[in-house]
């Protein structure tokens, strides 16, 4: 058996939202890197990011991954940009069974329009910072993953889509 099922995607691909409902039902502890991060940091991302900047953020979850690897049976969603070190994809995939969550560009507008939180949005074109980092990402997402799932319908049906490839047996190591 995987050990963990891990969430890959971009910032408001519904890492978190899918996440809470594998663990609502279907009882496996719910386990963020961005919160870990942030209790050890001791300050919101943003505000590390501006003090730091993002090579020192990355640094920061590396260690959350080594961290990890004591978890067992937990779901875990990730930070959006976890995977542009090579050094998080290994250990990403060492965890558990990667689930990447694709979403559109223009879905993640939808859903970050808004957003104050996230630093590397803290631009006047949301639009472009988007698809720019999609580009870049996506192949590495889909490099990492073991299932690729679009994020088109609800969190619970995707939370039940992904508990399948979790319990078979296929897929364990
Ligand atoms: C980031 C995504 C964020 C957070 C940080 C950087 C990224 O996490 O780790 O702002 O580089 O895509 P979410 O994907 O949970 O928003």
């Amino acid at each position: 058996m995987y050990h963990n099922i891990v969430l890959i995607g971009m910032m408001g691909s519904g890492k978190s939202s899918v996440g809470h409902c594998i663990s609502q039902q279907y009882g496996l502890p719910f386990i963020d890197t961005d919160t870990l991060i942030e209790a050890k940091i001791q300050m919101p991302i943003r505000d590390f990011f501006e003090k730091n900047g993002e090579p020192a953020f990355r640094k920061e979850e590396t260690d959350c991954c080594h961290a990890l690897r004591q978890y067992k049976h937990n779901v875990i969603a990730t930070g959006g940009g976890i995977i542009v070190t090579k050094t998080n994809r290994d250990l990403l995939k060492k965890l558990g069974l990667v689930i990447y969550l694709h979403a559109s560009a223009e879905q993640l507008l939808l859903r970050l329009e808004k957003d104050q939180t996230r630093p590397l949005l803290n631009t006047p074109n949301k639009h472009a910072k988007i698809e720019e980092l999609l580009l870049v990402r996506d192949p590495i997402y889909r490099e990492t993953a073991h299932i690729i799932i679009d994020t088109n319908n609800t969190p619970e049906a995707i939370a039940s889509q992904i508990w399948e490839g979790y319990q078979k047996p296929g897929l364990k190591k």
